[in-house]
């Protein structure tokens, strides 16, 4: 009995058991995928180039059919360079527009990757290149430069085909080229990413993801070695995550076996494969780093996109079933709280993914932070456990996953939109500041402020956003490890000392446009035409090389639609310059009085205002942290081609002595009379409050159209702040307010402005509001001022329908739809809306609640 009960056990217990652990899932239909369209283009190159993991690319000969292309035929190519697959080796240059059309024989998701190099050659300069590369009518890439020094990198696209073509079309900007060295076009399994994904605020499912297109940005196994593409179910790349994961030791990696890994129903290896499920980071030792933590991934996004991410997790770590319960958050948002993979999962090792959509709108910010950690109240072991993350960026509503405009010339943001739109690298012109105080003064160019309007789009190629090849072979502070990943955390595009020089025409004394301690800012044009402000430091500055270079890194990691934008930087012999965008409409002040520019109605003044405070609630509360302007001053707001307010000029205090070396941190008070902080004074302690109080003056010199500080009117008056609050206590601001706005202007929309004026000016910094909560109070202004406009409207309308109605309306006439873009129409309200939703993070539900209920009258 005991013999058979032995045998019983071997024959059929163990072979069962080993099943659970290995077996079970294994070979089914749906664990491999043969792509029925497979298109891979060897661009340039004389013969066809089989990679290790067994594609053939096709050569140059037999790619030409797919590629209609009138222009010089030019190939380009070199015997060995740093590159990591042969087919970077070569590469087609276009000097105009051509285009690959391939034929579909399935619809559904495709795979597009872009291989790049700017190889040097004789014949043609690749890094000087510039172009866009459309597909049908999605933006891949707008105006993408790969700049001189650059290396390989590789873009990777999906798009669901409906079509039984699909074209990628290159066109060279004026006078330029364009380049390719490598194409793929590849189908992708039909479940790699289904209709409906997880928002955070609220959370909520949503549907729709299969009419969008994506672009990787991180592809991440965590606590793993990368994955090469041969390794892949479809042929992906799994970077490391170490890089991302903050701080280090917070986490501790853990491996299996991959063959122990299950997938259950419905998922499948070709989500991730196996070797991304059997490594992940679980929580650090918990007796150095407590028992309650954190283990964060930050990762760098342009918050004017909406993103798709997607979090791998299979329990490599628990003994038994229920015992791991863990939080994870997505944007400093609770995503999933109290996961329990034992009963999602239904097993130990077991394969479980999850998708969020997130976005600005949702209060998440850029660095994206994916955050495990353990649950405070759970019985069970306290740990938590990450083993994938993806993060995919969804294509706007212009439809372009590049920069902010459509194939069609549209902008996915109109004019001095509150939505969040060109990233860059925030300026900063305390780099140069040395020890002593600094005024900026800009000189107006008028013949320039006028031109401007006929370079509607010259800052677009210009954000060091994700097209651009963020490296410089020789700087010291690039860490390029891969140049795959790098341009969403690089430093700006390098100039080389010589360029910078021809830009501003030897730094010709007529083309300065701002002058200070620390140096000049010349305007100067870059790449043909392109206008650029270049700041260069004063060779006696105090302020030394290694300082930039940590200045540039801390600046680069502030990007804000709101900050004037960091382009680039030289340091070749010593020289410290850095390069931004050209605010080509000036200072907010040459705007409101002296200067007899055109007068700006109250709504856009609301909107430049939103926007600066949006830029300085950024630098308090954005990424970096604690970043106290301490200059706010209406000629520190810059105005550029479409009137989006920018803030510039920003020191580098941190909040408290954070920031090493004491050089940054003055003890002196800095900032500029009739703005300054009088807690700030008295006590020489700089909080973000001294901002919020300066920032209150900025509203006042707006509303009132004269300057802080006038020592030529009487007394009582000198001081704009002191004067116009005495008003404001009466009631009666309306009487000294810009005459041009009275009749103009909705008093219950600048009764809210005054408002919040009056809140900023509070003597004491505990009292004035956050800039957050000025945000909301201007936006509110906004919304009033809008309400009023559309009821106005509205009653023009009314006038006008009655006039006409006895005329016929020609059929097909588009009187219908024009009357859609008025502002205060119903499209408009319903932007308003989305940005609402922005700063409720900040004010509460509360007043969310105020705001909808006004929307909806
Ligand atoms: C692609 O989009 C079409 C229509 O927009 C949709 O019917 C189809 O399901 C989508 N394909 C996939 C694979 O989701
Ligand atoms: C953790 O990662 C390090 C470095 O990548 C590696 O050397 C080590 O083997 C890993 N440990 C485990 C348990 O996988
Ligand atoms: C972890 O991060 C989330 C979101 O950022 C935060 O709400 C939570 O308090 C953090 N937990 C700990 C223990 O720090
Ligand atoms: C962000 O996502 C929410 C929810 O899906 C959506 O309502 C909102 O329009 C999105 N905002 C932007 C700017 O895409
Ligand atoms: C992406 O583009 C498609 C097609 O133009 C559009 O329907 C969709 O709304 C866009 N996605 C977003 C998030 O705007
Ligand atoms: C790059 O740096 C190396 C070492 O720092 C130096 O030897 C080399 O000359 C530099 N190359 C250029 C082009 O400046
Ligand atoms: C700039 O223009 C000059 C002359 O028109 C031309 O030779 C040069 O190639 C152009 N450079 C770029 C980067 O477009």
């Amino acid at each position: 009995m005991a013999i058979l009960a032995v045998l019983f056990y071997v024959f059929i217990l163990v072979p069962s058991a080993l099943a659970a652990v290995g077996g079970a899932p294994a070979k089914s239909s749906s664990d491999s995928f043969t792509p029925p369209d497979n298109y891979l283009l060897d661009c340039g190159s004389s013969e066809q180039t089989t990679l290790d993991d067994k594609r053939v690319f096709l050569s140059d000969q037999s790619s030409r059919e797919y590629l209609n292309y009138d222009g010089k035929d030019l190939q380009v190519s070199v015997d060995k360079a740093d590159v990591p697959l042969p087919i970077y080796l070569s590469a087609k240059v276009f000097s105009s527009e051509a285009t690959y059309t391939f034929r579909m024989s399935k619809a559904g998701w495709h795979w597009i990757r872009l291989h790049l190099f700017p190889i040097s050659s004789n014949d043609a300069n690749l890094q000087q290149s510039k172009f866009t590369v459309v597909s049908d009518s999605l933006v891949l890439l707008h105006e993408f430069s790969p700049g001189s020094g650059s290396e390989w990198v590789m873009k990777e696209y999906l798009v669901n085909v409906t079509n039984q073509q699909l074209s990628i079309k290159f066109t060279p900007v004026k006078d330029s080229i364009a380049f390719i060295n490598g194409i793929e076009v590849v189908s992708a399994p039909d479940m790699l990413i289904s209709d409906v994904g997880n928002t955070l605020v609220p959370v909520a499912q949503t549907s729709g993801l299969t009419q969008n297109s994506f672009q990787t940005l991180y592809r991440l196994n965590v606590g793993g070695p990368k994955v090469e593409p041969q390794s892949d179910t479809l042929g992906r790349t799994w970077e490391e995550d170490r890089q991302y994961l903050k701080p280090e030791n917070a986490g501790k990696n853990v491996t299996v076996e991959p063959k122990v890994i299950q997938y259950p129903n419905g998922n499948s290896p070709l989500i991730a494969p196996p070797s991304v499920y059997a490594s992940a980071m679980e929580m650090g030792d918990a007796n150095t780093v407590g028992p309650n933590f954190n283990v964060t991934w930050s990762l760098d996004i342009d918050t004017s996109y909406s993103y798709l991410v997607r979090l791998h997790f299979a329990d490599i770590v628990s003994k038994s079933l229920n015992d791991l319960y863990f939080n994870v958050y997505v944007g400093g948002k609770k995503a999933i709280s109290g996961l329990d993979l034992s009963t999602v999962a239904g097993d130990l090792a077991s394969a479980y993914y999850k998708d969020f959509i997130v976005n600005s709108s949702m209060g998440v910010n850029s660095p994206l932070k994916v955050q495990i950690s353990p649950m405070a109240e759970a019985a069970g072991t306290k740990n938590a456990l990450l083993n994938g993350i993806e993060v995919l960026k969804i294509n706007n509503s212009v439809n372009s996953l590049d920069g902010e405009f459509g194939a069609d010339g549209k902008s996915a943001s109109g004019p001095s939109r509150g939505s969040v739109a060109a990233v860059g690298f925030a300026m900063m012109f305390g780099a140069f500041v040395g020890l002593g105080a600094m005024a900026v003064k800009w000189q107006k160019r008028p013949q320039d402020w006028q031109k401007s309007k006929s370079f509607s789009s010259w800052l677009l190629p210009l954000h060091a956003g994700d097209s651009s090849f963020m490296s410089s072979k020789n700087s010291s502070l690039g860490s390029r490890k891969s140049a795959f990943y790098s341009s969403t955390m690089g430093l700006g595009r390098y100039f080389s000392f010589a360029e910078l020089q021809e830009a501003s025409k030897n730094w010709d004394s007529n083309a300065i446009i701002g002058v200070g301690g620390f140096g000049n800012v010349y305007l100067g044009e870059i790449d043909n035409g392109t206008k650029v402000a270049i700041k260069r430091g004063n060779p006696q500055s105090e302020q030394g090389i290694n300082e930039f270079q940590t200045e540039i890194q801390m600046l680069s990691k502030l990007r804000h639609r709101h900050l004037v934008s960091l382009i680039g930087y030289c340091d070749e012999n010593s020289e410290m310059i850095l390069v931004y965008e050209y605010m080509s409409n000036g200072p907010l002040r040459d705007h409101l009085y002296g200067k007899d520019l055109p007068f700006l109605p109250w709504k856009q003044r609301l909107e430049i205002c939103i926007g600066a405070a949006r830029g300085l609630h950024y630098l308090h509360t954005g990424s970096a942290q604690g970043i106290i302007h301490r200059d706010v001053k209406t000629t520190n707001i810059l105005l550029d081609d479409n009137f989006v307010a920018k803030m510039a000029d920003f020191g580098l205090s941190k909040d408290g002595s954070t920031v090493e070396g004491q050089a940054y941190v003055s003890t002196a008070v800095k900032g500029s009379f009739g703005y300054l902080d009088p807690e700030y004074f008295r006590k020489q302690q700089l909080t973000d409050k001294s901002d919020v109080y300066s920032f209150g003056v900025v509203l006042l010199e707006v509303l009132c159209a004269r300057p802080a500080i006038n020592p030529a009117l009487p007394r009582e008056q000198v001081n704009l702040a002191e004067w116009a609050i005495q008003w404001k206590r009466k009631d009666l601001l309306d009487k000294i307010m810009d005459p041009t706005l009275v009749g103009n202007i909705n008093p219950e929309s600048m009764k809210k402005f005054a408002e919040a004026a009056e809140k900023c000016l509070a003597e004491y910094g505990v009292d004035r509001p956050t800039m957050g909560d000025v945000l909301w109070n201007l936006e509110h202004a906004l919304q009033l001022q809008e309400a009023s406009l559309k009821g106005k409207s509205e009653e023009e309308n009314n006038a006008a329908a009655t006039a006409a109605s006895p005329t016929t309306v020609t059929p097909g006439s588009t009187t219908d739809t024009s009357s859609d873009d008025r502002p205060g129409s119903s499209s408009a309200q319903s932007k308003n809306q989305a940005e609402v939703q922005v700063i409720d993070e900040h004010s509460g539900s509360a007043m969310f609640k105020q705001f909808a209920e006004l929307n909806g009258r």
